[in-house]
């Protein structure tokens, strides 16, 4: 059986935040900004805007766009870190949606990588579980977690989501070729949003009460990032995963349309096009506009390249997610 990408969609706030907004709060220009990173404009999440809000128009789009019912959903698969509830909010959408017959839902914690791993996920399912219409949603609120005092980090991010509908279809119409997935935990020192240390050491009072005890709820640090360390790691590893995914696929670079890279920083991109001797023209890129969103970038410069008319029916897409964990994530797909 294979699996196809029938159908995408995005959505983000309505407040823009620009460069020069940044640098009234932080030490920095648009200047600095834009020629570090290729960044601009973001937006943040505000007023009534959820995470889940979000996440169900870019969902409605995609379904929009295949012409499939909400009802014919059989699984949902919210990629994303900073979800509207610690417990999961992925089963907020097929609510939202009204699809009738309660299709599982769940979230994938995988920061900037988790696109691209509920891509793979989706195919699996579909592939050997009898799935025929998944709802990959890649959905992000990093404002919630950045400190807006770091100029080194808050100058990065952007809330948005972007989803694609993945369906079931005959195997010679296959959509997904090849995929190289990885984590590295010892890299977690350079990018994380850990929870606080909480006290829990407790101790026996001399009237024997429990010292210390109940505990704090607890709550989580803001981005805590080496940017340098970051990068370095990006543009390593990035290139060798997207050769090993295109290896198992059997292609080589020259029969990939589009390169469709997590969208971090422009000089990132850049440098894995040139290490994969890449063409800039067939390079997508929107992070101009929205900054980094974490596991939305990837489905909204779909959407966008998509709607748009540059990615057709039939192209072949090479797309990379990488960041927090640290993962990172390749795969080969066909739009
Ligand atoms: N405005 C002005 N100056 C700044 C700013 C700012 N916003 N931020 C840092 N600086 C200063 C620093 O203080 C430093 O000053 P100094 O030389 O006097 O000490 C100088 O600029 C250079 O700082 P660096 O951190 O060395 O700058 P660098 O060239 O590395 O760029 C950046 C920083 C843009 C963060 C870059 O390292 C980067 O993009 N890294 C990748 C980060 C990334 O993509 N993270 C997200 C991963 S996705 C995920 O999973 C969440």
């Amino acid at each position: 059986k294979g699996c196809k990408l029938v159908g995408c969609g995005s959505a983000v706030p309505k407040l823009q935040v620009s460069n020069d907004d940044l640098a009234k709060i932080v030490e920095t220009s648009d200047e600095w900004i834009s020629v570090r990173t290729g960044i601009r404009n973001r937006r943040i999440l505000s007023g009534k805007d959820s995470l889940t809000s979000l996440a169900v128009e870019a969902a409605k789009k995609a379904l929009q766009m295949a012409e499939v019912d909400p009802d014919a959903v059989d699984l949902v698969l919210l990629c994303t870190s900073t979800p509207d509830d610690l417990f999961g909010s992925a089963p907020q959408i097929p609510k939202a949606l009204g699809c009738k017959g309660n299709p599982l839902a769940y979230d994938i914690t995988a920061a900037c990588s988790g696109f691209v791993l509920g891509l793979v996920s989706a195919a699996c399912y579909i592939r050997g579980g009898g799935f025929n219409n998944v709802l990959v949603i890649g959905a992000d609120a990093m404002s919630r977690y950045v400190d807006w005092m770091d100029r080194g980090s808050c100058i990065l991010f952007g809330d948005a989501a972007g989803a694609v509908l993945i369906q079931a279809c005959e195997s010679e119409e296959d959509g997904l070729f090849g995929f190289d997935l990885h984590s590295d935990g010892d890299g977690q020192r350079n990018l994380n949003a850990a929870i606080k240390e909480n006290e829990t050491d407790y101790s026996l009072g001399s009237n024997g009460a429990v010292l210390g005890f109940p505990p704090r709820p607890a709550s989580y640090s803001c981005v805590q990032m080496n940017g340098k360390e970051v990068f370095r790691f990006a543009v390593r590893a990035v290139p060798q995963s997207i050769e090993s995914a295109l290896e198992k696929a059997g292609l080589t670079g020259s029969s990939i349309d589009w390169l469709l890279l997590h969208q971090a920083n422009q000089r990132i991109i850049d440098a894995v096009a040139t290490r994969l001797k890449f063409p800039s023209e067939r390079v997508i890129s929107n992070l101009e506009n929205y900054g980094n969103t974490s596991a939305a970038s990837i489905p909204l410069a779909l959407d966008e390249a998509v709607r748009s008319g540059k990615v057709q029916s039939g192209h072949t897409i090479a797309a990379a997610g990488f960041g927090a964990g640290l993962t990172w994530a390749s795969a080969i797909i066909r739009w």
